[in-house]
């Protein structure tokens, strides 16, 4: 059965296809939008803002599976505040941007503390939380209690870029202003959670950033960017500062079964995650440099370790940084003692404990220290 979709034109958007939009847009929805994911349609607030703190910087296909091991963990706000940092972190383990994690933690023990367990159910409120920005509160008042905030993010930039033909680098303070308030205009009030889902899905699906699907698309007629066969010039984005670059490497010596480890506690990547021995640098290190560091000569009784037990490099890429580096792995004699904050570890114990992900997928894969 189709369904009509009334509307009025929002004032301040190029007039002739913002009502076209919204109507052919929510039609797509109802008739067309196939995506099935295990959040959609889920009205329990909890398990909406979960689900969008962990799509915040994760693709749907990574994200699906942790939602789901995360909604079994902690089914609900309450069980998550009662659970250890470290349980929690190791479960959240491979996602990265693991403020994410440290947020969600601050939220659930605010929500039990200041609400009464009660997810907050005003934008502003849900807006103060910590890890909560106007996308997620838009997306939890309007799925969770229907409220008329619209989601705009690099999906909805990128939709309302190309169908109004904006040539304007989006990343600009006005244009995205200008952006944000049309989002707001062409929400569909009747159903606001739904125009959401549609648009996410939507850009997600078919006005894709690569290759968009134009031939399956409902509103080339009103396209400003299929009209000028522009797709893939738009949006216009303003270039991203170059990374910084930094040299990581790490000793590892196992000696009874057990290696050193500790938690990273300054103000940095990785803060509550664990990490062998570290050696940063500012510019790369030969490995004979790195051999012959006098803290690998005093851990490894002042003999010189083999350069097959250094590992091939890895290269790790965060929003900001660029880290690379190494592994060197041996077996001293005996336990060497260890700097401040570190601690021996079994290597029973390495599968519990949360790592940031090349040092776990060097640890799975070490015979030492895998056990394999
Ligand atoms: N990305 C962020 N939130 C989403 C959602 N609810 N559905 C699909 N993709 C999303």
């Amino acid at each position: 059965m189709k369904r009509r979709i009334p509307l009025k034109s929002p004032p301040s958007l190029p007039a002739s296809s913002s009502e076209t939009f919204t109507r052919l847009l929510m039609r797509w929805h109802v008739e067309d939008n196939h995506r099935a994911m295990p959040w959609k349609g889920e009205r329990d607030p909890y398990r909406i803002w979960l689900s969008e703190i962990i799509l915040q910087q994760t693709r749907v296909e990574q994200g699906w599976a942790y939602y789901e091991r995360f909604i079994q963990a902690y089914p609900d706000v309450r069980a998550l505040a009662l659970a250890l940092d470290a349980e929690v972190f190791k479960l959240w383990e491979g996602l990265g941007y693991y403020a994410r994690c440290r947020n969600l933690l601050k939220t659930a023990r605010k929500v039990v503390s200041d609400h009464g367990g009660q997810f907050p159910r005003d934008y502003s409120s849900i807006l103060a939380l910590h890890g909560v920005g106007p996308y997620t509160a838009a997306a939890v008042t309007s799925f969770a209690f229907g409220l008329p905030h619209a989601v705009v993010d690099g999906n909805v930039l990128r939709v309302l870029a190309r169908y109004f033909g904006v040539r304007e680098s989006v990343d600009e303070g006005p244009v995205r202003k200008q952006l944000e308030a049309w989002a707001q205009a062409l929400l569909y009030p009747e159903d606001p959670g739904a125009y959401n889902q549609a648009i996410m899905d939507f850009g997600a699906t078919v006005c894709k950033p690569a290759t968009p699907k134009c031939s399956e698309c409902p509103m080339t007629a009103d396209c400003q960017a299929f009209r000028g066969g522009c797709q893939d010039e738009l949006p216009v984005k303003t270039p991203k500062a170059a990374r910084r670059l930094r040299w990581m490497d790490y000793v590892i010596p196992v000696s009874e079964g057990a290696i050193p480890l500790r938690e990273r506690i300054g103000r940095d990547v990785w803060r509550h995650l664990y990490e062998p021995i570290l050696i940063e640098s500012e510019l790369p290190r030969s490995s004979k440099d790195l051999l012959t560091d006098p803290l690998v000569l005093a851990f490894n009784g002042g003999a010189l370790p083999e350069e097959d037990q250094l590992s091939a490099p890895f290269v790790q890429l965060l929003t900001h940084q660029q880290i690379s580096g190494r592994f060197l792995i041996f077996q001293p004699d005996g336990r060497p003692a260890l700097p401040e904050g570190f601690a021996w570890v079994d290597v029973s114990a390495l599968p519990t404990i949360p790592f940031p992900r090349h040092i776990r997928q060097f640890v799975d894969q070490h015979p030492l220290l895998s056990g394999r």
